[in-house]
């Protein structure tokens, strides 16, 4: 199958691990292995966070594990009709408080460096990941028995670039294959000077 390739319009050079990540909702039969997946977890676990408290926990499931399924059930029905192609599904979930008990103010932002890691990792692997909002969180997180300190935050897909964009839904194709990708301009997000409302 051929891998499709986004264009990034950058506005300046950045390293080809993150200007060639897309999130892809087709992906390539060839399963994940397990060490491939804690590959990707070493990845986040090296990231930084606040007082190193690294409130990040994850549930991962591997195609044909009973885990997989599990998450898979606990999608919004608009993702699982996509995500039940992928070869790896997580939860991830943060601790939400800190080490003195409070509050963890910044523990979804310390979720997120994790898995920045983990994609920017997975990119340099030849491997796709979609992050996914799209889920029912409480019952994630009845379903794989988290503790009242901890919330779910996401699921995320994985699986290698290359998927038949003829497996996905009629409406998803067009998207799959649009060419270009899209931001904001730098200058709309960051001010050598105060805020200024865009
Ligand atoms: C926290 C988060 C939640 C998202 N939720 C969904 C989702 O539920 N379903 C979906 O198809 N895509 C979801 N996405 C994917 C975004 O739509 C996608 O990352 C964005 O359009 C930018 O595209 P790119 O990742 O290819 O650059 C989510 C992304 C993030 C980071």
């Amino acid at each position: 199958m051929e891998k499709i390739t986004k264009i990034t319009p950058t506005e300046f050079d950045i390293m080809d691990e993150i200007k060639s990540r897309w999130s892809p909702r087709a992906f390539d039969d060839v399963p994940l292995s397990e060490s491939e997946v804690k590959q990707l977890l070493e990845a986040g676990r090296w990231a930084s966070s606040s007082y190193n408290q690294q409130p990040w926990r994850i549930i991962y499931g591997l195609k044909g594990d009973a885990v997989y399924e599990r998450i898979l059930s606990c999608l919004i029905p608009f993702n699982q009709d996509w995500a039940k192609n992928a070869q790896a599904l997580f939860i991830t979930a943060f601790k939400k408080t800190n080490k003195d008990g409070e509050p963890y103010y910044h523990a979804m932002h310390d979720l997120g460096l994790f898995m920045g890691n983990v994609v920017i990792q997975a990119n340099h692997n030849g491997i796709a990941a979609h992050h996914m909002g799209g889920l029912d969180q409480e019952k994630a997180h009845q379903e794989f028995d988290f503790s009242e300190d901890f919330e779910v935050a996401t699921a995320v897909a994985f699986g290698r670039y290359g998927g038949a964009v003829e497996s996905l839904p009629e409406g998803l194709q067009e998207q799959e294959l649009e060419q270009e990708r899209s931001r904001m301009s730098i200058t709309d997000f960051a001010f050598n000077g105060n805020f200024e409302s865009k």
